[in-house]
């Protein structure tokens, strides 16, 4: 097959919701249409959850959320379809926004009892700043949620989005009959249905038809006057409109009943934009170009307890992928091969021979690689709008057990390499600070550290408001900050100078004495370029 025929058979693209509004549900329902599981069983069976699940960390057993994002691939309908799964939790945040950079397209998981929630917002902020290609799936209408306009307005006005139903449903609840699909015609009728894949479904000839009468009773009055409100309110769907990141198309359903999921599916493929092109330190790369080139995303140690392997995950962006073909390693600059590299099926990896733009692969790391590198076939450029952003949370880190600080040392490198938390030395002193974007992170950074280090932590509290990267410094400004506050001032991993406020008031006093400094709360990943010469 033609590269670009690979290419274009290509979706990339995660699902995200606040937690509990379905995301898994809905994951494991597209296995099941795909036919890459096969049990059409209830959701959480215990053999499902061994084939399709994606929280293989212990710790995320332990307290039921999705911690690592995993990738999934499967075919559907002659196309490759590679599912990045993202952790709902919100203080696994920064893992769900590095993951959101090596998608094309996302699905996003409403629930509609619950609304637009708070982690919605902000994940759906993400998407705007890249414009990527949204679709709106409202989830559980077998319960008594809110008012259809309602979740309609509710999106547009939270999220800073236009929408536009495909689907309308009649009745929600105890009272939910199905959907009626505005484009097709179809109205497919809701059965509480948790193994059956097929739905049942009516065609009509438009929403005049009569036969919408001898179906529904006095129900079709009411859904005739729902469509033509919907079709009075909103705009017409354009794929053009949804590919730019403008507006979204709305479906409804049920994950947990199979039902809506498969007319998301279609639509999804017919719809989602292939590979798409992306920015570097040397203009736009084009998947289609012939040289390869891709990124690390998501760093991941010991997967499998049984290995304690560390894998790299890479976005191919354009070329080809080849196994035991060496390329460029455009930081170190360094010619590397690969032997192992694999796709994955959540926890079960394949090794590959070769892989497409779109394609997520996973490299093993002897610990060579950084979130935000790109390989090449020789080139230099590097791959552009990876965010960090400034922890929210900070602790000063204590050795426990004096007698593995070698350990300790190692798994906090590591732990910071794979972006589970930022690392920051005292630039005088020689504290160790972690800041991380939620309290559960020090969580699993003790757990892991012990686990798979052999590594005992203390966590301090260390109160603080925010850590700012200094840009654009002058010589006096920093011998300001060095005399007056040089508690505050750390160096980041890629020694980055970093200034950690401890109040918001005691920042804008800061930044009032050094009006000439930019104080940056989030950069580029692999952004080196801060470091500065009249530092003493
Ligand atoms: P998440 O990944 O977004 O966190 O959500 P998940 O799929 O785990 O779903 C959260 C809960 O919502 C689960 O129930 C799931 O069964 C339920 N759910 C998902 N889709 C639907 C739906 O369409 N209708 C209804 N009524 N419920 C739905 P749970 O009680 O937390 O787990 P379990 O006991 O089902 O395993």
């Amino acid at each position: 097959m033609s590269k670009n025929l690979e290419i274009n058979k290509r979706k990339t693209f995660a699902i995200i919701s606040h937690p509990d509004a379905g995301k898994t549900t809905l994951t494991e329902k597209l296995l099941l249409y795909s036919g890459a599981i096969q049990i059409a069983g209830a959701v959480k069976s215990n053999k499902i959850k061994k084939t399709a699940t994606s929280d293989f960390l212990e710790i995320e057993k332990q307290r039921g959320i999705s911690v690592a994002t995993s990738v999934l691939s499967f075919d559907y309908n002659d196309h490759k379809i590679n599912l990045l799964d993202t952790p709902g939790h919100k203080d696994f945040a920064e893992d769900t926004y590095r993951t959101l950079t090596a998608v094309d397209s996302v699905i996003l998981v409403v629930d509609c009892v619950k609304g637009v929630e708070e982690q919605t917002e902000r994940l759906m902020q993400v998407c705007r700043m890249r414009n990527t290609p949204v679709i709106i799936f409202i989830n559980k209408l077998d319960r008594e949620g809110k008012e259809p306009v309602e979740l309609l307005d509710e999106l547009e006005s939270k999220l800073s989005i236009k929408v536009r139903p495909l689907t309308y449903p009649m009745g929600i609840g105890l009272q939910f009959r199905g959907v009626y699909n505005i484009y097709k015609n179809k109205f497919s009728f809701f059965r509480s249905n948790k193994t059956k894949v097929e739905e049942e479904s009516i065609i009509f000839d438009g929403i005049d038809d009569p036969k919408l009468n001898e179906t529904f009773g006095t129900d079709a009055e009411k859904l005739r006057h729902d469509v033509e409100l919907i079709d009075g309110v909103y705009e017409s769907f354009s794929v053009d409109e949804y590919l730019k990141g403008n507006l979204a198309p709305v479906f409804f359903g049920s994950a947990l009943n199979n039902f809506g999921v498969q007319e998301l599916l279609n639509t999804f493929v017919e719809i989602a934009p292939p590979p798409v092109a992306r920015e570097t330190t040397n203009g736009i790369i084009e998947p289609e170009r012939k040289d390869f080139s891709g990124f690390v995303f998501k760093i991941h140690a010991n997967l499998d307890p049984k290995h304690r392997d560390r894998i790299a995950f890479l976005r191919v962006c354009s070329g080809k992928f080849e196994r035991n073909k060496f390329y460029h390693h455009v930081r170190l600059n360094r010619q590397l091969k690969f032997t192992n590299p694999a796709s994955f099926m959540a926890q079960s990896k394949e090794l590959i021979d070769e892989a497409y733009p779109g394609d997520v692969i996973g490299l093993y790391d002897s610990g060579i690689f950084n979130i935000g590198d790109t390989l090449t076939e020789g080139e230099s450029f590097m791959f552009k709008g990876i965010p960090r952003f400034s922890p929210e949370v900070f602790r000063i880190v204590r050795n426990a057990d004096p007698f593995k600080s070698k350990q300790m040392e190692k798994g906090i490198k590591f732990l910071t390499d794979e972006g589970l938390a930022q690392l920051f030395t005292q630039n005088l002193g020689n504290k160790k600070v972690v800041g991380v974007v939620g309290e559960l992170q020090f969580d699993v950074m003790k757990y892991r550290l012990l686990h798979e280090y052999g590594a005992s932590v203390e966590f301090v509290t260390l109160p603080a408001y925010k850590a700012f990267w200094l840009k654009n410094n002058i010589k006096e400004e920093i011998e300001y900050l060095q005399s007056m506050y040089s508690n505050n001032l750390y160096y980041d991993k890629n020694n980055n100078l970093v200034f950690i406020a401890e109040t918001e008031y005691s920042f804008q006093r800061v930044k009032e004495k050094c009006p000439n400094t930019i104080f940056l709360s989030s950069i580029e990943h692999n952004d080196q370029t801060l470091e500065l010469e009249n530092v003493a």
